[in-house]
């Protein structure tokens, strides 16, 4: 047979809390039960004891008026009425401490000694003991009184009375058992509740546990729901939401990989291709072979620099380069950034228009450098011919804020709040050379210097990029 215990664990959340809450029923209401009978009890004896003590006090006068009397016919009778029931037993002796009277004289035959019996002897020195004490003969408990009889200061006798605690032992033995009986009443409902309870308790946190098992073997966007109104539920609320990111970010990473494969394939299959077609006798018609040549090239410098920009953003995402920060004036930032753009601006009529004001910046210029230049090529590769660009840097409050406006054909407002993601580009079929890394550059390296980027534009008359950076204190 299997010990039934040995499937509980012992250390588990559940065990624990039913455990707890039991020992602490438990306890409670076994000192509560304690406290009350023992009250009882003692209350009880209490007034038992203060009885005695008034009986006896009136009948030691009523005798001692017999005794002056010296009417012994009348204190047998008084000794027999009051000790007439049988849980009383009620006693006379003389100053000797000789037996004059007694309730049960069958048995009192039997004593030899009463100056043995408790009591006796203290009441003959005149002094008053109260107690309890086994029976004379008997050995039931009992509840006793010993009085002197005294008349003028003299100590004529002894009256002894005792009343039998059997009854009220007997009692209280019942009230003991119903005590006990609805004290395993209460354990075995705690049992039920606390069961209950700790069950209530743990087997969400068991839920929650397999979910985060899950979670950690790759099972992400799963959802859990927990029906709480406490803590448990926001941390379901937050395990649900973390199971969501992490769907998301996977996804993203799926795609991003897709996109990098399908980035890279395309130059490599269009080299492979042309430097085909030169094997097979391009490189013999010299129109051909330059024209071919220039598009290994090309391909070549694309490929590059796709693999720049991927290795770039990676070392950003991962934090991996530390910032190289210095105290930088912007204006001459900016002008560099226009001066590497003059060509291809000359070449195709732009104009740039420059209005810095003379602030600082706290940043890595290189850095910094390279999201201008993403957000000015931009503006280049999409102005029209014969347009300007305009560059501002201002300050605002606490912030630079550096502007680059176009003229070009703008974007239109769908596709807005993408352009800042991995390989975005409005252009599907991406004839432009763009494999839409630039802004995605921009944007975490201004975030990497706790700035934002941001971009309006109405189609066909423009965009504008609004690059916010904290202005160095220094
Ligand atoms: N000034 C602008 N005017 C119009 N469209 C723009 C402008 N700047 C960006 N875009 C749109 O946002 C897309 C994403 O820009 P992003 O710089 O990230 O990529 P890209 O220029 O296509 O490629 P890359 O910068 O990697 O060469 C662009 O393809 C373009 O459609
Ligand atoms: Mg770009």
């Amino acid at each position: 047979m299997r010990w039934p215990f040995a499937k509980i664990k012992w250390n588990s959340i559940h065990t624990q809390l039913l455990a707890t809450y039991l020992l602490l029923t438990a306890l409670g209401t076994s000192l509560l039960s304690a406290y009350v009978l023992w009250s009882f009890y003692a209350y009880f004896i209490q007034t038992r004891q203060a009885d005695l003590n008034d009986w006896s006090a009136a009948l030691t006068e009523s005798i001692a008026d017999e005794v002056e009397q010296e009417d012994l016919e009348r204190i047998d009778l008084l000794v027999q009425r009051y000790g007439a029931a049988e849980t009383m037993t009620l006693r006379i002796f003389d100053a000797q401490g000789v037996l004059l009277a007694t309730s049960s004289p069958q048995l009192d035959q039997q004593v030899v000694n009463w100056g043995e019996v408790v009591g006796v002897r203290t009441a003959l020195n005149g002094q008053v003991m109260q107690g309890k004490a086994k029976g004379v003969l008997s050995d039931d408990d009992r509840l006793y009184i010993a009085r002197p009889i005294l008349r003028q200061g003299q100590v004529w006798g002894v009256l002894r009375m005792s009343i039998t605690l059997e009854q009220l032992q007997s009692q209280f033995a019942s009230v003991i058992w119903t005590v006990l009986g609805t004290l395993g009443l209460t354990i075995l409902l705690c049992t039920l509740i606390s069961n209950w309870l700790a069950r209530s308790l743990s087997k969400p946190i068991r839920t929650m546990q397999h979910f985060a098992i899950r979670l950690g073997s790759g099972h992400f966007g799963d959802r859990l729901t927990i029906h709480q109104s406490n803590e448990l539920d926001q941390l379901a609320y937050e395990l649900n939401r973390m199971s969501e990111r992490l769907a998301s970010l996977d996804q993203e990473r799926r795609v991003f990989l897709a996109n990098v494969s399908h980035e890279l394939r395309t130059p490599i299959s269009n080299v492979q291709v042309t430097v085909e077609a030169l094997r097979r006798g391009a490189k013999d018609e010299p129109e051909l072979r330059d024209r071919f040549l220039q598009t290994v090239e090309d391909e070549t410098r694309r490929l590059s620099r796709l693999i720049h920009d991927l290795l770039e953003l990676g070392r950003l995402e991962a934090g991996a380069t530390a910032l190289e920060k210095q105290v930088l004036s912007l204006q001459p930032l900016l002008e560099r950034a226009v001066r590497a753009m003059e060509t291809r601006m000359q070449a195709l009529e732009i104009s740039a228009q420059l209005n810095v004001a003379d602030l600082r910046v706290e940043g890595d210029p290189e850095r910094l450098l390279q999201a201008f230049l993403n957000v000015l090529d931009n503006a280049i590769k999409h102005s029209k011919p014969n347009s300007q660009i305009s560059i501002s840097g201002q300050r605002d409050g606490k912030s630079i804020v550096v502007t680059v406006q176009d003229q070009g054909v703008g974007i239109s407002p769908d596709k807005l709040s993408r352009i800042f993601e991995q390989f975005y580009t409005a252009d599907p079929s991406r004839q432009g050379s763009g494999t839409g890394l630039g802004l995605a550059i921009a944007k975490r390296i201004v975030e990497a210097h706790q700035g934002s980027i941001a971009v309006s534009s109405t189609v066909n008359q423009g965009a504008t990029f609004i690059i916010r950076l904290p202005l160095s204190s220094l």
